[in-house]
């Protein structure tokens, strides 16, 4: 089976982070989230993979050919001007040919029970099946209300706040049938939840099914931070930390912390280094980022090279790449 994976937004609400990378790219756990995702597709016997790029595609590259080294077969399907959700996978049809795919928003991070999907998916006969999983605030996201047996009564893209019906939201996980494709329109942009769904809906062949499996959306800096902190704790299955405990520090290689400085639940990358008597807490900082002596970083994540002068205090905070912080932000 295929999977396409939509890698193309801008991940604007993650800036100043995403200036130079695609979200799908920022580490969790010191590894590129997008090969999280792989490893999650592997587990389920998937083993070829689309992306669906745009913004910064070239940056993809060496996820990869990592990928390819673990047996794992990437093509590429380009949008030189994003074309949207479903515009992204229209562009993929070539690829797909005529079997059943999975498709998913390249930003979710999740345990789910994939191959138990695809077998609800054929049962049901379903042109779509979305995958469906609780939150506390819908709005933020695609709203599914749907019928006992899982047939899908309407979709509903981030509601005004207290007006959705239901807080089962759009995992962003969908298994498809290729004549799905057919309801697309070619070269223009289309939006798969405004626009591609509610059709789906309205001839009554969607379904879904809600799982109770881990699931996050890093597209936030809140959720990425609290993504990178719940493989920390085990809280999903991580192939990048062996032994978990919520108050570890995970050090990538050459990564220094010295020894009379406090390092708790936190991501050192590639070459980062935590001063003398400096206090990190819930961050993560990107390869090179450096926190001075005596500094104190909570609840933040630092940006490839940030500089954290000796002494400044920075809390709940994103900073992005090369940035030197010599006064409290
Ligand atoms: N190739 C391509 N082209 N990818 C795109 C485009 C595009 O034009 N636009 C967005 N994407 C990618 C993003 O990079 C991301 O991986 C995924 O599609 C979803 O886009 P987001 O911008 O992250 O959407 P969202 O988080 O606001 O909402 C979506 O995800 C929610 C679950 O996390 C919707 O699908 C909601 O219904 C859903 O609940
Ligand atoms: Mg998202």
């Amino acid at each position: 089976m295929k999977a396409l994976i939509l890698t193309g937004g801008l991940g604007t609400r993650l800036r100043p982070l995403t200036y130079s990378r695609p979200k799908h790219l920022l580490p969790v756990a010191n590894v590129p989230h997008i090969e999280h995702v792989f490893d999650l597709l592997q587990r389920h016997g998937v083993d070829e993979v689309v992306l669906l790029t745009s913004f910064l595609a070239e940056a993809f590259e060496i996820s990869v050919e990592r990928a390819a080294q673990r047996g794992l077969t990437v093509a590429v399907a380009h949008e030189v001007e994003p074309l949207g959700t479903a515009g992204a996978l229209k562009n993929a049809q070539e690829l797909v040919g005529n079997e059943t795919f999975l498709a998913f928003n390249g930003d979710v991070l999740t345990d789910v029970d994939l191959t138990g999907m695809v077998d609800w998916h054929r049962e049901r006969g379903a042109e779509a099946t979305i995958v469906l999983t609780p939150v506390d605030d819908p709005s933020a996201y695609g709203v599914v209300p749907t019928e006992p047996d899982g047939r899908v009564l309407g979709f509903i893209e981030k509601p005004p706040p207290g007006e959705a019906p239901t807080n089962l939201i759009n995992a962003g996980v969908y298994v498809c049938e290729p004549k799905l494709l057919d309801r697309i329109p070619e070269g223009l942009v289309f939006s798969a939840e405004r626009e591609l769904w509610p059709a789906v809906v309205e001839d009554g062949t969607m379904y879904a099914r809600g799982t109770d499996a881990y699931w996050m959306d890093i597209g936030t800096p809140a959720n990425y931070l609290q993504a990178n902190l719940d493989a920390l704790a085990g809280r999903y299955v991580c192939s990048a930390v062996a032994h978990p405990d919520d108050g570890m520090a995970l050090l990538a290689a050459g990564a220094e912390i010295h020894e009379s400085a406090r390092v708790s639940s936190s991501c050192l990358g590639s070459g980062s280094r935590v001063e003398a008597d400096a206090t990190v807490e819930r961050a993560v900082l990107l390869s090179g980022a450096s926190v001075g002596e005596g500094a104190t970083v909570r609840d933040a994540v630092l940006g490839e090279r940030v500089k954290i002068g000796p002494g400044v205090a920075i809390e709940a905070t994103a900073i992005g790449d090369d940035e030197i912080v010599d006064e409290e932000k």
